[in-house]
């Protein structure tokens, strides 16, 4: 098309809409801030479930918009804990329709396995497989996938002394797959299986010459696959029209629940010791296929303190008796991998970065139970390198490694927080705790965790 016949913005404007009549019916602009986002703030295991959880009782749809099992999402309704790795925590409501984006990375195995181990701890689960839609974009996650990740792991070691400390799901090989354009879709798994079956061949082969200890069963996977793709056809939508149906329609509260953390998304976070996905706002329009002016919300969930699961570096780390306080208090152990988690004081620089990429508008403070014990707590606030101030939070793994963090030490409470329901009782130091926190950040603190059940969240406005 030349460029004298295209219409002129004017042309589009003076009309109030474009000559073109949208081909869809919800092939014209998002309506703005109809998704809330819910995101790690820190290296993960924040609390999100619980957060999700709270919100989906107003919520429509819960989505996931990246990762894949290597997450782990506590919710615990009714002392029952359920876990969820794949399948979004919003699904424990009964109301909710849970969405699994394009950005995901899908094992089928681990998600019926989730399934039926949740759906017998409770009633949570209900109708599962007629609440639950997968984006046809969303990449599938193999056997030989996971046994790579495994592999990759122990060659690490090997060569270099260190690991990444992945949680062996496949994360790192699956993404890398999606990235050399030769993974495999839920649409090429639901479609024509000869063709999935001819692709399979030839990605199974490679990995096969990649990686010659792995033992790969060409047949007896595709038979297993077959089986599944039985299993998750009536699941599987055009995830850009479902979502855009969902935005345009009769309004509909859209929740996005966010995996693994800021810190650990492939671009922002310490990489190498990263997971493969953003796990930042950006994900949630690449991972889902919704314009940026669809999200409202963006709530930051910050454990009162910090922990990570794996290596690298962690400034505000106490591996000391304050460490394990953290740790035995805090149940600190990870949900996927069952590893024990490091622990360390709240570091504000990490958080200030997150904040940079995400543009929180409120944050929910998680755990601060776990702080009940202490006389004196602490918070990294800045950091130095060589004796010098830095500004900000560097990329380098050796100098985060090497830089000094400078505290602020507040007053304890030393007093029990888990029955507490309102922000007026909380124990005044509490208080300051908070205030410090968010006057430092400049993020209003929403909620603030005080337990595991869903009841044990002060809502402050
Ligand atoms: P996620 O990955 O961010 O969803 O977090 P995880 O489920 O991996 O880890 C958070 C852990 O802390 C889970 O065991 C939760 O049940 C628990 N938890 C969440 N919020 C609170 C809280 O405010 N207080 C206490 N004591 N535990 C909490
Ligand atoms: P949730 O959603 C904590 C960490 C792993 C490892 C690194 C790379 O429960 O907060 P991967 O298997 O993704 O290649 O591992 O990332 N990691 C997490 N740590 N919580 C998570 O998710 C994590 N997802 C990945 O421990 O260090
Ligand atoms: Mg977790």
């Amino acid at each position: 098309m030349s460029s004298g016949s295209r219409p002129t913005q004017q042309a589009i404007m003076s009309n109030g809409e474009s000559p073109a009549a949208p081909a869809h019916p919800v092939a014209a602009a998002a309506p703005p801030n109809r998704v809330s986002v819910v995101l790690g703030a820190q290296w993960g295991d924040e609390g999100k479930g619980k957060v999700v959880d709270l919100l989906a009782q107003d919520a429509d749809i819960v989505c996931r918009c990246q990762g894949g099992n290597n997450a782990g999402h506590t919710v615990v309704v009714d002392s029952v804990e359920y876990d969820f790795h794949l399948l979004p925590s919003g699904i424990i409501n009964p109301n909710v329709t849970a969405f699994i984006g394009n950005g995901v990375v899908i094992h089928l195995p681990g998600l019926f396995e989730e399934a039926e181990k949740n759906l017998k701890k409770g009633q949570g689960l209900g109708g599962w497989e007629n609440r639950l839609a997968i984006s046809d974009r969303a990449h599938i996650v193999f056997d030989f996938h996971q046994a790579a990740d495994g592999i990759q792991e122990q060659q690490r070691q090997e060569q270099a002394g260190k690991n990444l400390g992945t949680t062996k799901k496949g994360i790192g090989p699956v993404y890398s797959s999606k990235a050399a354009r030769s993974g495999l879709r839920m649409c090429d798994l639901v479609s024509d299986f000869n063709e999935f079956s001819k692709r399979f061949e030839v990605l199974a082969k490679q990995y096969k010459s990649m990686y010659p200890s792995l033992e790969i069963n060409i047949e007896g996977e595709l038979d297993k696959l077959k089986d599944y793709a039985e299993k998750v056809r009536p699941m599987v939508k055009d995830g850009v029209y479902f979502i855009h149906e969902a935005l345009h329609g009769t309004p509909k509260k859209i929740l996005v629940e966010g995996a693994n953390a800021a810190l650990l998304d492939i671009d922002f976070g310490t990489y190498p010791f990263v997971t493969s996905s953003n796990c930042t706002v950006g994900g949630v329009c690449t991972g889902l296929g919704i314009p940026p002016q669809s999200i409202g919300d963006v709530y930051g969930v910050v454990k009162a303190y910090t922990t990570r699961v794996g290596i690298g570096a962690f400034p505000t780390e106490q591996n000391n008796e304050i460490g394990d306080i953290l740790q035995t208090r805090g149940h600190e152990f990870g949900v996927t991998t069952g590893r024990k988690r490091r622990c360390g004081w709240l570091d504000l620089v990490l958080l200030r970065f997150a904040h940079m990429i995400n543009g929180f508008t409120a944050l929910a403070l998680t755990k601060l139970d776990i702080l009940d014990v202490f006389t004196e707590i602490k918070v990294g606030v800045s950091y130095k390198l060589d004796g010098v101030k830095i500004p900000h939070f560097p990329a380098n793994q050796e100098v985060l490694n090497r830089v000094e963090v400078e505290y602020e030490t507040l007053p304890g409470w030393k007093s029990d927080t888990s029955n507490t329901r309102t922000f007026e009782d909380l124990p005044e130091n509490a208080k300051k705790y908070v205030h410090f926190v968010e006057e430092s950040l400049g993020i209003p603190i929403k909620w603030i965790g005080v337990g595991k059940s869903r009841e044990s969240m002060i809502q402050c406005f």
